[in-house]
């Protein structure tokens, strides 16, 4: 399963299979910077580093323009990395999410 990064934390999380870059750091028990959730907002936007991600429906121009694209934003919320990522987030858009809150287990790290 690929691995995301993201930087500046240095958190890196297992992707399941089918599960886009926010589900996936959710599950691992963060929370990143999103609205919508659905690829309507663009709260999410962010740089993908390294790696590839693919995108299960086309997502609207305006939301995430082929300029952006070229420029190596991602929208996390609706992409599903192809392999190993590494994504940008601000220096305080990602944070923990509360043992109260709703969260299956983290998954383990793979070994190096
Ligand atoms: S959270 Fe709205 S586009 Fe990603």
């Amino acid at each position: 399963m690929p691995i995301i990064t993201v930087h500046p934390a240095a958190v890196r999380v297992v992707a399941p299979p089918g599960r886009t870059i926010v589900e996936s750091l959710r599950l691992a028990g963060w929370r990143s910077r999103y609205a919508c959730r659905r690829g309507g907002c663009g709260t999410c936007k962010a740089p993908l580093l390294r790696g590839r991600v693919t995108y299960e429906q086309p997502l609207a121009e305006s939301v995430l323009t082929a300029a952006e694209r070229s420029a190596g934003l991602c929208l996390p919320c609706r992409a599903v990395p192809v392999d190993d990522i590494v994504i940008a987030q601000g220096e305080h858009s990602l944070r923990p999410i509360l043992a109260s809150s709703p969260c299956p287990p983290r998954p383990p790290f793979p070994e190096e």
